[in-house]
């Protein structure tokens, strides 16, 4: 059996720098037609020379491959309508992080009051760049996406025309907010679909499963399910594959972020298979995210083939997931382009 995709996009990707570019960067390049690319680099992408130059990296990492890198700048409230109107041709979407929440994004957020994010958030709403969220408080790390949501509602109904793009949502009461809300978009991730905190900590500690935000519980999953296999035309796929090398993964410090890359489409075809869906995984992986973002990638076919394929142990330095093990589909190469 054979599926085609047509220019599969991964709404939220990390590519990192450097060797970690190099070797991660083709991965995407291959099983994909564009991605967004997240700006929390150190230092974190914050003007348009840093833009233009990360994108010439991109695209020098991923020569000879059919691949859109669709960039992002690090939110910052001093950001007034010039810069993003001078920058708006760079870039697909800003990233807001809260201050400290994740990797790399101490310089994040950490005043949510309206009226300090109102001049940016105004400008980016009249400029038409969407607003994609790390959506967490810093609470207790279970309840943080939950607590973060009446953040959301505020910004939402504040901001009426700004396209809110709540990433990686992990839980049913972001599912719940994302429908209730005309301007809340949402991704989600491919281990967010198949993992619970269980999978994380339940038995042995699975250090290449902890990311941010935490998986959360069976409810939780199954709710992020439902809108996914449905292919609601308010969520899109955004791996969140954010790669670390196995020194900073395997350590009394484990750092967050799940590597998928290499594993998305096929991990993703076995699953929507598996709920009698896959004629939805099309709209999952492409056409919602091209109407939430008003954006034509480039043209391409990605095929897969249900061939048993065994994932490679490492790419690199880093540990994908499903490392070693078998799954049901693979990105035939050969015929891709
Ligand atoms: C991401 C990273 O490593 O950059 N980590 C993660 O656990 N998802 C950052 C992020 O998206 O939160
Ligand atoms: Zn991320």
């Amino acid at each position: 059996m054979r599926l085609t995709l047509h220019s599969p996009m991964d709404m939220h990707l990390h590519l990192r720098d450097g060797d970690m570019l190099r070797t991660v960067a083709p991965l995407s390049a291959r099983s994909f037609s564009a991605a967004i690319v997240m700006p929390n680099l150190v230092p974190p992408i914050t003007t348009q020379q840093m833009v233009r130059s990360y994108k010439e990296r991109i695209m020098e990492a991923t020569k000879g491959l059919e691949f859109e890198p669709l960039m992002t700048l690090f939110f910052k409230p001093e950001y007034d309508y010039d810069f993003l109107a001078k920058v708006r041709e760079d870039i697909a979407a800003i990233k807001l992080y809260p201050a400290g929440i994740t990797t790399n994004s101490q310089d994040g957020v950490d005043n949510f009051s309206l009226e300090a994010l109102a001049p940016t958030l105004e400008a980016m709403s009249e400029l038409g760049i969407p607003l994609c969220v790390h959506g967490e408080t810093n609470g207790f790390v279970m309840d943080r996406e939950a607590e973060f949501v009446p953040i959301y509602e505020r910004l939402a109904k504040r901001f009426a025309n700004l396209k809110i793009i709540m990433e990686h949502i992990t839980t049913k009461r972001a599912v719940e907010a994302l429908l209730r809300y005309e301007n809340l978009y949402a991704t989600i991730t491919l281990h967010h679909l198949y993992i619970t905190l269980d999978d994380v900590i339940g038995g042995l500690m699975r250090p290449h499963l902890f990311c941010k935000p935490v998986a959360k519980r069976p409810e939780d999953r199954m709710a992020l399910r439902k809108v996914a296999f449905m292919a609601h035309e308010k969520v899109m796929f955004g791996s969140d594959s954010a790669p670390h090398p196995r020194s900073a993964k395997e350590a009394p410090g484990c750092a967050a972020g799940v590597f998928t890359a290499p594993v998305a489409l096929p991990a993703l075809a076995q699953l929507f298979e598996a709920a009698g869906v896959l004629e939805n995984l099309q709209k999952f992986v492409s056409d919602n995210a091209q109407s939430i973002y008003g954006i034509t990638p480039p043209a391409k076919e990605v095929h897969l083939v249900k061939e048993l394929w065994r994932v490679p142990e490492r790419y690199g330095d880093v540990v994908p997931m499903f490392a070693g093990e078998e799954l049901a589909w693979r990105v035939d190469e050969d015929t891709t382009a």
